[in-house]
Formats: C-alpha cells, sequence, structure tokens
C-alpha cells in the first residue's frame, strides 16, 4: 500500500507529461520558458488572486514576501510552532526573530487568541518590533483567517499565508492562496498539487509586490539580469516543472472532489477509535494528510506496519523544541497543545486514489490495536 499513490495519478496523465516535456526538449526554454507564464496565469485564475509568481520550492514562496516586506533583525514574526521547518526558518534567515504561538487543538493551526496574547507580550517587552504573522493551514485546512486578519488589523501586521499544504482548499468560498494579501504555496512532490522536483508559487494582490518579487527571483534584477537593484535569489522554477503542473492540473479539482470522499470514509470508519481531524464550518479541506490522535501511537503505528500500511508522524518535535531554535529560549511546556498533538499524532495513507477496501483494512487494524 502507498502513503501518497502518484503512479496511479501518473498513469492517467503520463501522455500529457510527455508531450509538455517534448514541447520543452523542442523549444529549449529550459527557464522562464512559456510554460511558466501558463501555469502561473492558469493557477492565478483558480485560486483567484490577480498575481501568481512561480518559484523554485514552498520555502521560497516564503521567503521572497519576507524580503519584500524588508523583515530583518529586530522585527517579529509570528507563526504556529506545529508546522514544518520551513515555515519558522524563512523568519530566522531575513535575521528577525520567529514567535510563535499554540495551536488549535482540534484543527492544529494557530490559536487566534493566543496570536493576539504573543503579540501583546512582545509589544509589552520591547525588545522586537512586531511585524508579520504566518498562519499555517496545516494539513490542507485553512487556519482561521477571519480572526487572525481582524488581529493583524488591530496591531498593523502583514499576513503572509502559509498554503504550502493547502493549495486546492477553500474557506467561506475563497480558496487557499487567497486567504490573505499574500501566500505561498508548494508543488514538492507529496503536496495536493506536487511537481517531480521543487517547485511553488506566490499569490499577491498587489502589482507592486508583484514587480519586487520578480526582481528579486532573479538575483534582484532591475531592467535586466546584469543591473541589480535589490540583494535577491536564484528563485526561478524550471520549465519542466511548469508542465508536469499543467497536466496534473487538467484532474486537480476532480482529485480534490476525491480526496472529500477519501477522508469522509475514513471518517465513517474510524468514528469512536481514534480522535479523527474536525474541519471548521467554512472550510473545504485539500486534505494533505489525514492526521489522527491516539494515546497509544507507537502501538498502533506498529501494528499498521506489520500489515503493510505505511504511516507518517508530522510533526514529532514542535519547532520551539528544535535543537535550530534552541537559541530563542523556549522550552518544554511553552506551548501544551502542540507538544501533546506532537506526542499522539499520526498520519495515514492519503490520496485520491485511496479504494474502499484499502481503508477498511485500514480502519479495522487501528481498531484492533
Ligand atoms: C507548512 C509548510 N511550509 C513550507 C513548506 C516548504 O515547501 P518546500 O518543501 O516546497 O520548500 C512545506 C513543505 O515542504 C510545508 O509543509
Amino acid at each position: 500500500m502507498q502513503f501518497i499513490d502518484l503512479a496511479t495519478q501518473q498513469k492517467r496523465i503520463r501522455g500529457r507529461i510527455e508531450a509538455g516535456f517534448r514541447k520543452i526538449l523542442d523549444h529549449g526554454q529550459y527557464i522562464l520558458g512559456p510554460e511558466i507564464k501558463e501555469i502561473e496565469e492558469k493557477l492565478a485564475a483558480y485560486v483567484g488572486m490577480p498575481h501568481a509568481i512561480s518559484v523554485a520550492s514552498g520555502t521560497d514562496a516564503l521567503l521572497m514576501p519576507l524580503l519584500v516586506e524588508k523583515i530583518g533583525p529586530g522585527d517579529a514574526v509570528f507563526t504556529s510552532t506545529f508546522t514544518f521547518i520551513a515555515t519558522a526558518e524563512v523568519i530566522a534567515l531575513t535575521g528577525a526573530t520567529p514567535v510563535f504561538v499554540d495551536i488549535d487543538p482540534d484543527t492544529f493551526n494557530i490559536d487566534p487568541d493566543q496570536l493576539e496574547m504573543a503579540i501583546q507580550r512582545v509589544h509589552a517587552a520591547k525588545k522586537l518590533t512586531p511585524r508579520g504573522i504566518i498562519p499555517v493551514d496545516l494539513f490542507g485546512q485553512p487556519a482561521d483567517y477571519p480572526a487572525i486578519q481582524a488581529i493583524a488589523d488591530k496591531y498593523k501586521l502583514f499576513v503572509l499565508e502559509d498554503a504550502a499544504q493547502s493549495f486546492g482548499a477553500s474557506q467561506n468560498g475563497r480558496k487557499a492562496g487567497a486567504l490573505a494579501r499574500v501566500a505561498g504555496t508548494s508543488f514538492f512532490p507529496a503536496k495536493p498539487l506536487g511537481c517531480y522536483g521543487d517547485g511553488g508559487m506566490i499569490f499577491t494582490e498587489s502589482q507592486e509586490m508583484r514587480d519586487q518579487l520578480l526582481s528579486i527571483r532573479v538575483h534582484g534584477q532591475g531592467i535586466d539580469k546584469y543591473t541589480n537593484v535589490r540583494v535577491g535569489i536564484n528563485g526561478r522554477m524550471d520549465s519542466l516543472q511548469a508542465a508536469v503542473l499543467l497536466a496534473k492540473m487538467e484532474i486537480f479539482p476532480e482529485e480534490i472532489e476525491a480526496r472529500q470522499e477519501v477522508a469522509a470514509r475514513y471518517d465513517r470508519l474510524l468514528a469512536g477509535v481514534a480522535k479523527t481531524p474536525r474541519i471548521l464550518p467554512g472550510n473545504v479541506s485539500a486534505w494533505a494528510q489525514y492526521s489522527l490522535l491516539h494515546s497509544r501511537r507507537d502501538e498502533v503505528i506498529q501494528r499498521l506496519r506489520e500489515n503493510d500500511i505505511p504511516t507518517a508522524v508530522y510533526y514529532p518535535i514542535p519547532l520551539h523544541l528544535q535543537q535550530a531554535f534552541a537559541g530563542l529560549g523556549y522550552g518544554r511546556g511553552d506551548f501544551p497543545v502542540a507538544e501533546k498533538a506532537a506526542g499522539e499524532i499520526f498520519s495515514l495513507p492519503m490520496h485520491p486514489y485511496l479504494g474502499e477496501a484499502e481503508q477498511r483494512l485500514i480502519a479495522e487494524t487501528v481498531c484492533r490495536s
């Protein structure tokens, strides 16, 4: 059994991918070829944002907007402690300080009440300047943007949506990637929309931000590549990855629908056995992961492994306890909800091609543990 079945998906679109690759081999524009413009336009329209800027990874998609905002030493950027390292890593890379916040126990997303308290604490300490918030749409479910945006407006902070796991999700009819004024997503192969390497996309409302991002993407270029008006990076996605995404977009809306069915089936089969995911009213998840809490997690994982059922633990160590952030001075007990989740959470196989028989076997094995 596959944790994520990319092979079945590939069988459906292999011809289109090969045709896309052949086109690139013929025109030879491996960097910023016509496929790049095509995928940017397609995804901007899908998400409902005026501008989409393709980049080399989801990490760059988060780093580059921080560079535009001129985030740096002395600034505080608030984010969840229960996320992939990249969300906080980009804050630290600018020289700013990540300020961690605990999560909501039901959604695993940043807790807006805790967020406001953290902002107030930083204001009161007068050491750092609060500048922005990076909410994460963990496992594919959008964070609570209405509450977060109200806090951001109150304290004059920007919001950068980490939509790395939520491409295809929505909140109150708006697509993930359009839930804040700027968002970054990832096309790492295992993501709901994945390419065959690294890739990412930034979505923004602002023409001015778009122009700066295009410059940052190519080493801070001005009128051309050898006129450099700011410090940037090499943040381009390559044309071959865009061709994969163009092929996958043909079936993506259908796959998002299939993910809803798979998740609903898990919900039914596992009700009363483990704590199943809670999706808030108004949210549709992209179901990047289907994660359960179980007090005897390791036994359940072992039993699943014995039956050749793969699992994963996202995330075993919250970021405030990672060695990389030891210098920030956090300790065990600082964020109890995230720490409890880290001790009990695990994810089951999740992809649009998971069949009912496989899900029954998974659920029975969880039940027997
Ligand atoms: C929440 C989150 N943020 C950021 C990233 C970074 O994306 P990438 O691996 O494409 O750099 C990932 C995924 O890997 C992620 O899960």
